[in-house]
């Protein structure tokens, strides 16, 4: 039955796109036109009515067959892979996608661009994978740069190596009150004002990162502990999250490698010398010097596009992508657009196959305690509001693990917020909307879902009543045109209201058997077309709360 619907849906496209290019007459009489437009269409026993009125053309699908066709490969225990192996998803293209997201500094602070890099990169992934693709999810570490120079040379002279090899973490809490990257971050800011007016620790900065751009065993040594112990941090960060990567790379990867694009950009003949010294490629469009975009400093070392131009060519040879997906905000968007100009200028062609998912700024994160420095601060705040929130509820003393309950829904909350709009726009943070449990939050999702799993519902094992299933195939589809969560965020939502007023209209408990169980299908089904929606956004959904 599927086929046959594509193949009539497609003679609608294929008539309407008939009749916008002129082949079928425009003027005239437009009843008479979608009349006769109408009786091209072949009524059968999969499109079951079709009718025309005021330029419009009306059919009806035969809803029990296309429900009884849905059907077919669920209720057998598949009912959480969304399909894959529908027909439906045959018109998709699928490959590898390597997708790019969170990708915090190490000793710089990590700002609410790095959160939202990582639920939207998350929310790729899943999107991706659940469409098919073979995901390769990435993590580039800030962890090369000046910084390091500075960082080392300050632990060298107020850090303690023993209380960092001994127990690197207390040590890092010893030295840094609360702050996640405590010592890092704390050497970074002193060295920094000291560095103002000590031109000795400016030379030692500046020695201790030469060190280590030549890989002197000492400097090395040291920056591999400052990198281990923040990617420790940042993995048990990410597990709260329900984040989780395939790869950790860095720039710092790429340092020996982007010399070797320095030379591919001299044979080419686009690498240029600018007055300052400095080695650039002209971007501009009749190569007059007026847009040019620097790679090479004037002491010869390499910058962050230059480590981005070596990672993405080492990338495509390592995991041959057939799409590569970067998530920031919208600050780089220039650093983007240069990345990918100068790949296919090297003649890199697949580079056609990148893209830059860009969002905006988040006015307002703050805590109890004031400025956000770190995930792990809002992460807690989200719970500890939360499990407040929750202790009013009778149904919160039933629970195993309340902290963890709230933990998920927090989460939740953090993520609805973040994407019920454009991707693009800014927003305001605000905890007290975020956590309604009212409004359009991701506590309403999660209330929805448990209330779901509650009572009768669950009784009834996992078949799922599928007639929701083309839809939210049809808004994963939408979402991965533009990469943009909303469209699901957004379905979700209504599918929540619409199961609100299910509850109140169609009782299970005293109607009859029949009705009865066919309630029950469909509720079970919106339960799990409910739960595979949130996971896919990257929420784990809880069964009681
Ligand atoms: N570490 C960078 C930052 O925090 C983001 C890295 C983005 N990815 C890339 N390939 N440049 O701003």
């Amino acid at each position: 039955a599927v086929p046959v619907l594509k193949k009539q849906l497609s003679l609608f496209v294929s008539l309407t796109a008939n009749l916008a290019s002129g082949i079928l007459p425009s003027s005239g009489d437009v009843q008479v036109q979608t009349e006769n437009l109408a009786t091209q269409l072949k009524q059968d026993n999969v499109v079951e009515h079709i009718s025309a009125a005021r330029g419009i053309i009306n059919f009806k699908v035969n809803r029990k067959l296309l429900a009884q066709k849905l059907l077919e490969p669920f209720g057998n225990g598949e009912d959480d892979k969304f399909g894959l192996n529908s027909e439906l998803f045959n018109t998709l293209t699928t490959g590898t996608t390597l997708v790019e997201y969170s990708s915090p500094n190490i000793a710089k602070k990590f700002h609410a661009g790095h959160l939202r890099s990582t639920i939207i990169g998350n929310f790729i992934a899943n999107l991706k994978q659940s469409l098919g693709n073979d995901v390769i999810r990435m993590n580039y570490l800030g962890d090369w740069g000046m910084q390091f120079g500075l960082l080392g040379a300050g632990f060298e002279q107020f850090g303690s190596p023993e209380k960092l090899k001994q127990n690197p973490l207390q040590h890092l809490f010893e030295v840094m009150v609360f702050f996640l990257f405590s010592f890092a971050l704390q050497v970074y800011v002193r060295v920094n004002k000291e560095a103002e007016n000590n031109e000795n620790m400016k030379q030692a900065a500046r020695d201790f990162f030469r060190q280590l751009e030549q890989h002197e065993s000492h400097a090395v040594s040291l920056w591999q502990q400052f990198r281990d112990i923040t990617v420790k941090e940042y993995q048990d960060i990410y597990e709260r999250l329900g984040v989780h990567f395939d790869v950790y790379s860095g720039e710092s990867f790429h340092q020996d490698q982007a010399q070797q694009v320095m030379q591919q950009l001299q044979s080419r003949g686009l690498l240029k010398t600018s007055e300052k010294g400095t080695g650039v490629v002209d971007l501009s469009p009749n190569r007059d010097m007026t847009n040019v975009c620097t790679v090479l400093r004037s002491d010869g070392t390499t910058l962050y596009i230059t480590r981005d131009i070596a990672a993405a060519i080492n990338r495509k040879e390592k995991y041959s992508f057939d799409e590569m997906i970067y998530v920031t905000d919208k600050s780089q968007e220039n650093h983007f657009s240069q990345l990918f100009q100068i790949l296919l200028a090297m003649g890199h062609s697949w580079a056609d196959g990148c893209r830059h998912v860009s969002f905006g700024l988040v006015q307002g994160m703050k805590t109890r305690a004031g400025e956000v420095v770190f995930l792990e601060d809002v992460l807690d705040e989200a719970r500890a509001r939360m499990l407040n929130n929750m202790s009013q509820s009778n149904t919160t003393k039933e629970l195993e693990n309340p902290e963890d309950t709230a933990e998920k829904v927090g989460i939740s909350a953090l993520i609805i917020q973040d994407f019920k709009g454009p991707l693009q726009s800014d927003y305001k943070f605000d905890w007290d909307r975020m956590l309604q449990a009212q409004g359009d939050t991701g506590v309403f999702l999660q209330y929805t879902h448990a209330r779901l799993c509650r009572s009768e519902i669950s009784s009834i094992d996992t078949f799922s009543f599928w007639i929701l299933y083309p839809l939210i195939y049809s808004v994963l589809y939408q979402s991965a045109q533009d990469l943009q969560p909303k469209h699901l965020v957004n379905f979700l939502l209504k599918l929540c209201h619409l199961i609100a007023s299910a509850h109140r209209e169609l009782p299970v408990k005293g109607s009859p058997e029949a009705v009865a169980q066919a309630r029950l299908r469909l509720f079970s089904g919106a339960c799990s077309v409910l739960a595979n929606g949130m996971r896919i956004l990257g929420i784990t959904p809880v069964n009681k709360m």
